[in-house]
């Protein structure tokens, strides 16, 4: 089908990770990305981003323009020959070229070769993707997202897309952020209200989560899921939150927690078959983080119930000592993972119900739910089966004042069936996957309190 298409869209250029034989008058359209200067010859790089490949252009020291310089966009034809370099097979020798915007190095945040300060790079968002590295992380990112979308094609999930407006804070835990019409009053219930109602009726706001209207389609089509983004209003100074970050949530009839657990480990392997064979994984010099990837996936994930997970962190000299009942802090969550399980991922299951969402299918003190830890990402994934029973589900609703789930509850009084799912934060496997820091650096545009540059 590819080379069907590529064969119908023949007036897009050849991308040059493509031109794998000699020869003649080949165009491209690209960037300069670094430069040798020599008596007679000039060696540039020339890249079209679409791989880390570059391709080397020879070109005649004597008749080469002094605006050639790194960073310029170039619009160049030439012969594709083989090379006499040992670093590449085939380099371009152009016959024209025209340099098609300059790039005044004077003023330009960045030189090649060079490593920067992150806060430096992050002070140039609109410039940052042109660095090898991040284009190599955006392209590992496209890799990943194709990977999610076959593994859950492939077991016969149907694609949704779920708003983003929303009356809902699935996660009750009351870090939304609002929206409203500008011409909307101030005070919901004051008499301007009345005179000139809002433009929505209830409050509504970015959602934190499209678990429960993936809940309502899965009523009807009982595997479905959601590549979309959330919004939360969180902690600003973390290396693994953003507030608006891109969440994979799945949701499917299922009747056991241990089925849940398995299809989530089943998908972060797949997707790292997808990843480790990138060629970019050099650019982000993270082939031995991907041989240690291998051998601990390899091994298969590691799984504690949180009572036992309490055991193995009791009693040790921690910042903030934990007893049963207590919400992990990342310190108990890396301890967890790089010395309990030397670096597997671990999944815990059955947390204490009053740590989680009302959602959540109970049995006893705990919730039918797991999380899973990563070194690096930390916590990547959350799920749980879903509390089916009608009353149970009303009376948590209400003793939590948790307002406009009607509709919610509904699904539960027509048709219910034994459900359950996860979300899983695209942007911290990426951190995992990529040995990354911060997960600044993942995305784009990151946007955390007090940034939304550009
Ligand atoms: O554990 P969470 O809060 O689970 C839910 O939202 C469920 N409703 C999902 C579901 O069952 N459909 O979030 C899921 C994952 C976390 O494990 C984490 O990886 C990521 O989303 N995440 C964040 N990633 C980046 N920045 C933040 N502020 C994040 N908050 C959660
Ligand atoms: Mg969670």
């Amino acid at each position: 089908m590819f080379n069907h298409l590529r064969r119908s869209f023949s007036t897009l250029r050849t991308p040059i990770h493509r031109l794998s034989e000699p020869q003649k008058d080949v165009t491209l359209l690209c960037w300069v990305r670094t430069l040798r200067k020599h008596k007679d010859v000039v060696f540039a790089d020339l890249s079209d981003g679409l791989s880390p490949k570059y391709l080397q252009a020879v070109f005649d020291a004597q008749r080469v323009s002094p605006d050639l310089g790194v960073g310029c966009s170039l619009k160049v034809t030439g012969d594709l020959v083989e090379s006499q370099g040992k670093s590449q097979r085939l380099e371009l020798v152009p016959k024209t070229y025209e340099i098609i915007g300059k790039c005044n190095l004077v003023n330009y945040p960045f030189r090649p070769r060079r490593e920067y300060p992150v806060a430096h790079e992050r002070a140039h968002l609109h410039l940052r993707p042109r660095l090898r590295k991040f284009a190599a992380l955006h392209r590992i990112r496209n890799d990943l997202t194709q990977s999610m979308h076959s593994f859950f094609q492939e077991l016969d999930f149907c694609h949704i897309q779920t708003p983003i407006i929303t009356s809902n804070d699935c996660e009750g835990a009351g870090e939304v952020f609002s929206i409203s019409h500008p011409n909307d009053p101030k005070e919901k219930d004051s008499a301007e209200e009345k005179r000139n109602p809002s433009y929505f009726p209830s409050r509504c706001h970015l959602t934190v989560s499209a678990q429960l209207h993936l809940e309502a389609l899965v009523h009807s089509i009982s595997r479905v899921y959601t590549v979309q983004p959330a919004f939360r209003a969180e902690n600003a100074l973390s290396r693994k939150h953003l507030c608006e970050f891109a969440m994979l949530e799945a949701e499917l009839t299922v009747e056991n927690l241990d089925e849940l657990v398995r299809l989530s480990e089943g998908l972060i392997k797949h997707c790292w078959q997808a990843v480790r064979t990138s060629e970019d994984l050099k650019a982000l010099k993270a082939e031995e983080w991907r041989d240690k990837l291998d051998e601990a996936l390899q091994q298969g994930f590691l799984e504690l119930s949180y009572g036992d997970a309490i055991k193995e962190l009791k009693g040790r000299n921690f910042e903030c000592p934990i007893e049963w009942g207590d919400d992990f802090k990342v310190e108990h969550e890396e301890f967890l993972v790089a010395t309990v399980s030397k670096g597997r991922p671990v999944v815990v299951t059955r947390f204490p119900a009053k740590l989680k969402p009302f959602y959540m299918e109970k049995s006893g003190e705990t919730a039918e739910c797991f999380d899973v830890l990563v070194p690096i990402g930390g916590e990547i994934v959350g799920g749980s089966l879903r509390e089916t029973d009608l009353e149970t589900l009303g009376t948590l609703i209400d003793d939590q004042k948790i307002e406009g789930l009607d509709w919610y509850l509904d699904l539960r009084e027509y048709g219910s069936i034994p459900h359950g799912g996860f979300g899983l934060g695209i942007d911290r496997l990426m951190q995992y996957f990529t040995n990354t820091n911060s997960i600044k650096e993942i995305v784009a545009f990151p946007r955390w309190e007090r940034h939304c540059q550009a």
